[in-house]
């Protein structure tokens, strides 16, 4: 049974482009759409997955998912995609409990992953050189319930780091080429370095730098693709969509090493 405290996904589906909200259920409580109002004791007392039935509105009561969130935040940089993230936090295998590192935090995308693949007993040390950044972050974070787990740092990443023990560390920023040798002190031996840069000229610079260092293993840099379809069977449509997010950049994997003795 839904109750005060828990956080549940509004969606109105009729629409074309189903539109929702994420709201932290409060007795008494309103949700002001341009529908209407959603009353949070229409709410309270029913479970996910109800629908709730308002005049000629249907609107569904769903347990928001990690990618939910990230629909919901309001994005002041570039960000990583869902799917990126996804696989970065695979590529590092991540799990709860563990310890990592990020630069730059940006607008918290990748920190929520980060933060729901190690709570809640790891901890997620992010970066950024932006104080802008870092407040409208932790606004976005805020509702997720992960924010004990986060702890922000306005620092540049290129500057000496005091974090020690990190199972891994995820830079997404124009020059990570810039931060790789200072990283390595603050990484476990076998932790996993990942990067992610959308532009080709930078990938050859990290990759070059990765190699270079004697701390660094590179394994693989690849790309993730992926293509949305337009489905609608009752008039027998199904077709990838004609437009499309065709890019959003590569990844690059490393692994943390020991120098030659
Ligand atoms: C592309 S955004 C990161 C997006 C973030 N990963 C996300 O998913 O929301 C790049 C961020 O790196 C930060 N940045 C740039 N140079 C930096 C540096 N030297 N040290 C720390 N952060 C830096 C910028 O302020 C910006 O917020």
């Amino acid at each position: 049974m839904l109750k005060e405290g828990d956080i549940v996904r509004i969606v109105e589906v009729a629409q074309r482009q189903p539109k929702s909200w994420i709201v932290t259920l409060v007795r008494d409580g309103e949700l002001s759409t341009h529908l209407g109002k959603i009353f949070h004791n229409e709410c309270i007392g029913r479970r996910y997955g109800d629908q709730l039935k308002k005049e000629k509105k249907v609107f569904i009561l769903l347990k928001p998912s990690v990618r939910d969130f990230l629909r919901h935040f309001r994005l002041k940089t570039q960000i990583l995609y869902a799917d990126d993230c996804a696989i970065a936090c695979n590529l590092a295998g991540l799990s709860s409990g563990m310890r990592v590192g990020e630069a730059g935090t940006g607008s918290g995308a990748l920190t929520l992953f980060l933060a729901h693949n190690v709570h809640p007993t790891g901890q997620v040390f992010s970066f950024d050189i932006n104080a802008d950044y870092i407040a409208n972050a932790q606004k976005n974070l805020a509702i997720t319930g992960l924010s004990d787990c986060i702890t922000f740092k306005l620092q540049d990443i290129r500057a000496p780091l005091e974090v020690r023990e990190l199972d891994a560390f995820f830079l997404d920023f124009s020059s990570p080429y810039e931060a790789i040798d200072n990283i390595a002190p603050s990484l476990k031996s076998s932790g996993h370095l990942i990067c992610f840069v959308p532009n080709w000229g930078q990938v050859e610079e990290t990759v070059a730098q990765i190699r270079k260092s004697p701390y660094f293993f590179h394994v693989d840099t690849f790309e993730i693709t992926r293509r949305n379809f337009t489905v609608n069977p009752e008039r027998h449509i199904m077709r990838p969509v004609f437009r499309d997010l065709v890019y959003s950049g590569i990844l690059i994997h490393a692994i943390r090493i020991n120098p030659n003795q």
